[in-house]
């Protein structure tokens, strides 16, 4: 089985899939994750972000694993653990550059299907329903107000000792919804049987209950 959680950045995805897979026993793929590690890799050689060739080299040569461990889900990229490198601001807007190329989409478009054939899988990002899995038993499109999504990244900032800018970072939200819904490859789309989740009014504990709802009666 799988099931598709789309969405734009901030909705609440990684939260809701990460317990869901965890309820379900089912492995847990953030494809999130993987284009924040070609725009790393990019970062770190000095790749232009518009040089599809070189970015869409990078991606071919990158091997991921996703495992549980300890309830947690380790991410492995060609066999070494991916650590927090992938999560800042910079890597987070390379990140929304390099996955408009065609080329890297298709690249790492291959490594999901590939992982996702092997089980049963959650899978967490912005094409998975419409493009990657279309025929995927649930499809969830999470949604969030962008103020909401703001509020909730600087929560994240200074809980980790940062003093962040709100506005700033709503501002840096709405370029990437909007790089993400307009680019012509793979754009942020709502498929029409995806169940929309508005995670503004649900707490988290209502929306995963919803997606197991949806899970048992797909199966
Ligand atoms: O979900 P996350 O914020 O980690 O994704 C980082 C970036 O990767 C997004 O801004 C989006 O541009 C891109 N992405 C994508 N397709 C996916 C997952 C992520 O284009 N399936």
């Amino acid at each position: 089985m799988i099931v598709a959680i789309d969405g734009p950045a901030g909705a609440g995805k990684s939260t809701i899939a990460s317990e869901v897979a965890k309820r379900l026993g089912f492995q847990l793929i953030d494809t999130g994750a993987m284009y924040r590690t070609v725009a790393l890799k990019a970062l770190q050689a000095g790749v232009d972000l518009a040089d599809a060739e070189k970015l869409s080299e990078i991606a071919h040569q990158l091997h991921f694993e996703f495992a549980w461990v300890d309830g947690t889900n380790r991410i492995k990229v060609n066999g070494e653990p991916l650590g927090d490198a992938i999560r800042t601001e910079e890597v987070s807007k390379a990140s929304s550059m390099v996955s408009t190329h065609e080329s890297v989409r298709e690249a790492l478009v291959a490594l999901q299907r590939q992982m996702g054939n092997q089980s049963d899988c959650v899978l967490e990002g912005r094409d998975i329903g419409s493009v990657v899995f279309p025929n995927a038993e649930v499809k969830i499109f999470l949604t969030a107000s962008t103020k909401e999504r703001a509020r909730r990244r600087a929560e994240q900032l200074k809980e980790k000792g940062e003093t962040p800018d709100v506005s700033a970072i709503q501002t840096e939200i709405e370029n990437r919804d909007a790089r993400d819904t307009q680019r012509s490859a793979s754009p942020l789309v709502k498929t029409a049987d995806a169940h929309e989740i508005d995670s503004t009014s649900h707490s988290p504990e209502e929306i995963v209950e919803m997606v197991l709802d949806f899970a048992r009666n797909a199966q």
